[in-house]
């Protein structure tokens, strides 16, 4: 049976429930609107044994003042009946007041790794995603906590956070899920009409581009980020915002290509904004 929860207080009781009976905790932060990337989250801590929550939150901190917060999709009744499909022990789905209740003015900040790639482009984004996954982590308590590499900056940032407080729970970090088409899955696809969806191809495209050429030896990051950039520049209806060959862990950008890559984007395509990685390690 899966519990549905809206206030903090009954997400503690019923962890420390599953605690004292020996359960591990799995925590999936989610903002809902859950598709097949969100599935294989809550499938690996299912598979890992753990009590599994999946928090389905639309973070207004994490939205700009120029961000339509309210575009975002909320189908709160078709996600619990993912959740319920699947298993999971718990979803909480806390109003915002729960989670940012009046006077709320404290807030965590990875200084630096926050202002750069998607960072530069959405002050404050960062901060929003920390301080709510923060809360989330205190939360929930949780010892795993499952992560999309979609979001390498995301994660990469989280895992920061994390080392630097000491929190005692693990970040686990699962591979990008793609339509047969190669377009990485996001919730914001469904807001892709067909010839928009058909454009964003290009940026897997790319970034599969940008693979082979790593994998063929290319150690020059800006050869393969002027490759992923002609690529993605050449597609009508598609505005690319950055493309970043960075160190996966630090963000930092690299010269030369060393054993750990990632390369990231993000672009609009219409009104869409979509990003993508390819992520690799000991080439
Ligand atoms: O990746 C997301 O969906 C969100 O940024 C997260 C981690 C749930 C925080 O709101």
């Amino acid at each position: 049976m899966t519990l549905l929860v809206e206030n903090i207080e009954d997400v503690r009781k019923s962890v420390a429930v599953a605690r004292k009976a020996g359960k591990q905790i799995g925590l999936v932060p989610t903002m809902g609107a859950l598709h097949k990337g969100h599935l294989s989250l809550v499938r690996r801590a299912a598979a890992d044994g753990t009590f599994t929550v999946v928090s389905i939150f639309v973070n207004p901190t994490q939205f700009g003042p120029d961000e339509d917060i309210d575009r975002y999709p909320r189908p709160l009744e078709a996600d619990l009946d993912v959740c319920r499909a699947e298993g999971v022990d718990l979803v909480f789905a806390p109003e915002p007041g729960e989670m940012f209740p009046g006077g709320f003015c404290t807030h965590v900040e990875v200084e630096g790794m926050g202002e750069v790639m998607c960072g530069a482009l959405r002050p404050g984004h960062f901060r929003g995603v920390t301080t709510v996954v923060a809360k989330l982590f205190d939360i929930v308590q949780p010892d795993v906590a499952y992560f999309g590499r979609k979001d390498a900056q995301q994660g990469a940032i989280i895992r920061r956070m994390v080392a630097d407080l000491d929190l005692p729970v693990a970040i686990c970090m699962l591979p990008t899920v793609r339509d047969a088409d190669g377009l990485a899955t996001s919730s914001r696809n469904a807001h892709l009409a067909p010839e928009e969806r058909c454009r964003a191809l290009v940026l897997s495209r790319a970034l599969k581009d940008a693979e082979s050429m790593l994998r063929g030896g290319c150690t020059n990051a800006d050869k393969i980020e002027q490759c992923v950039r002609k690529k993605v520049e050449q597609t009508e209806g598609v505005e690319l915002q950055y493309v970043a060959v960075v160190d996966p862990d630090t963000l930092e950008p690299l010269q030369t290509v060393g054993e750990k890559v990632l390369v990231a984007l993000a672009a609009m395509v219409g009104k869409t904004r979509l990003i993508d990685n390819v992520l690799l390690r000991d080439l």
